[in-house]
């Protein structure tokens, strides 16, 4: 594109009147910006570009393996102590090493990086059974959903409905959602925006010939989501404390900077479930909420200019405060799958900002030297910062959703 217009200004001569000056000037500016501007890498490089990444998350995902006990998932890595910190399979994150290590095999054809898949599947089905909280769509889907698409073992499908199953138990008929964690004590029944992205697993057992039930019960929990939980600028709160009585309910942040303030993460869970929910039903509502979504998100005054979030848009310390490269990776994800749904100047744009993103994402800002950061792909998450839980680590699912984003762009763009 660039050589097209620089060819098309060497042959332009101009004419001596002032519209022609203006059109000159205009040109030479543009002219100063291509000159200006440092390379970008074309669709095309784009390709070999994602197959280094790939191989370079294979070298890194079989290291970070090696440190984890055998029962258990990688969670996140401490600097300082130069530690892998492994997780139970309870927790909420411990789907994502297996659907990585299944989306690397994929691009990389690696038989070791394969058999490590298998192994930690085994260790992952038993939480099929799991109902002490939502995730089990992080759990099961994103780690046994990427295990059926590439096989198709109906072993696997059946593991998959059983998690629909556990999942449904949490299900509050009275408040048409989802309870997220059980009462505690700060919340009595939380419902919180990241469950958006569990309903995958819902409608896709329907979708498979699976009982109509579960498709209701999302469609329910999108429904009361997209009514309650969004404000009027279309951020979201990360978490809506219901009361079951009275269906009456309260939004708070939790992992976010105040109750007033847009949660990063939060942010993304909630565009790219919207826009799963549009590949699903095609109900226009879903689309438009992911439209209106993104559009907050990237008009938004506290957006860096390239796209990877601070991990609150009102973290009172921007622009100091830390970006959550994890929050990066959804939105790059998310948008891939909605330049599918949209035309034009529109998909251009999410194409791009997705491209964009997983540079900066696969460059040496963000992404660790190989042998270091315990094995993970990328550095820079932020896990819950008020907590001072993973701050400025790196996060199982930063690196699931930045290999599929990279997986979406070799299948849909390349
Ligand atoms: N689902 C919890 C988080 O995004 O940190």
């Amino acid at each position: 594109m660039f050589m097209g217009y620089h060819q098309f200004t060497l042959i332009f001569t101009p004419q001596p009147s002032l519209l022609m000056k203006k059109f000159v000037m205009l040109h030479l500016l543009v002219l100063c910006f291509v000159i200006f501007t440092p390379a970008t890498i074309t669709a095309q490089d784009m390709g070999p570009f994602i197959d280094e990444q790939f191989r370079n998350a294979a070298a890194q995902y079989k290291l970070l393996d090696a440190q984890v006990p055998s029962d258990m998932m990688p969670r996140s890595f401490v600097k300082e102590t130069g530690k892998v910190v492994p997780s139970d399979t309870r927790w909420w994150t411990s789907g994502f090493f297996p659907g990585s290590m299944l989306y690397i095999y994929e691009h990389t054809g690696d038989g070791q990086v394969l058999e490590i898949a298998k192994k930690r599947l085994s260790i992952q089905e038993k939480m099929k059974h799991y109902t002490g909280n939502h995730d089990l769509g992080f759990m099961m889907y994103c780690s046994f959903g990427n295990a059926y698409r590439l096989f198709q073992d109906p072993s696997v499908k059946k593991t998959i409905d059983t998690a629909a199953m556990s999942l449904i138990t949490r299900y509050r008929p009275q408040i048409k959602s989802i309870q997220s964690w059980n009462k505690n004590q700060n919340f009595n029944c939380p419902v919180i925006i990241d469950n958006m992205m569990n309903l995958e697993l819902l409608l896709w057992v329907t979708q498979q010939g699976g009982d109509p039930k579960f498709r209701e019960i999302a469609l329910n929990h999108a429904n009361a989501t997209l009514k309650n939980h969004y404000r009027p600028d279309h951020s979201a709160f990360h978490v809506l404390d219901y009361d079951l009585e009275t269906g009456a309910f309260k939004g708070k942040n939790h992992q976010g900077y105040n109750d007033a303030s847009a949660w990063s993460r939060g942010q993304a869970w909630g565009f790219y479930g919207f826009t799963m929910m549009y590949r699903f039903e095609k109900d226009k509502r879903y689309l438009d909420h992911a439209r209106n979504i993104i559009k907050y998100l990237l008009e938004h005054p506290n957006m860096p200019s390239d796209n990877i979030p601070y991990w609150d848009f009102n973290a009172p310390d921007i622009p100091n405060a830390l970006r959550d490269a994890s929050a990066a990776s959804v939105i790059a994800s998310g948008l891939l799958e909605l330049s599918r749904y949209t035309k034009g100047k529109e998909r251009k744009k999410y194409v791009e900002t997705a491209k964009q993103i997983i540079l900066k994402l696969g460059s040496n800002a963000y992404r660790a030297k190989p042998g270091e950061n315990g094995g993970f792909i990328l550095m820079h998450g932020v896990g819950h910062l008020l907590a001072k839980s993973e701050v400025d680590q790196p996060l199982t699912y930063g690196d699931y959703y930045f290999l599929e984003a990279m997986h979406r762009y070799k299948k849909w763009i390349l």
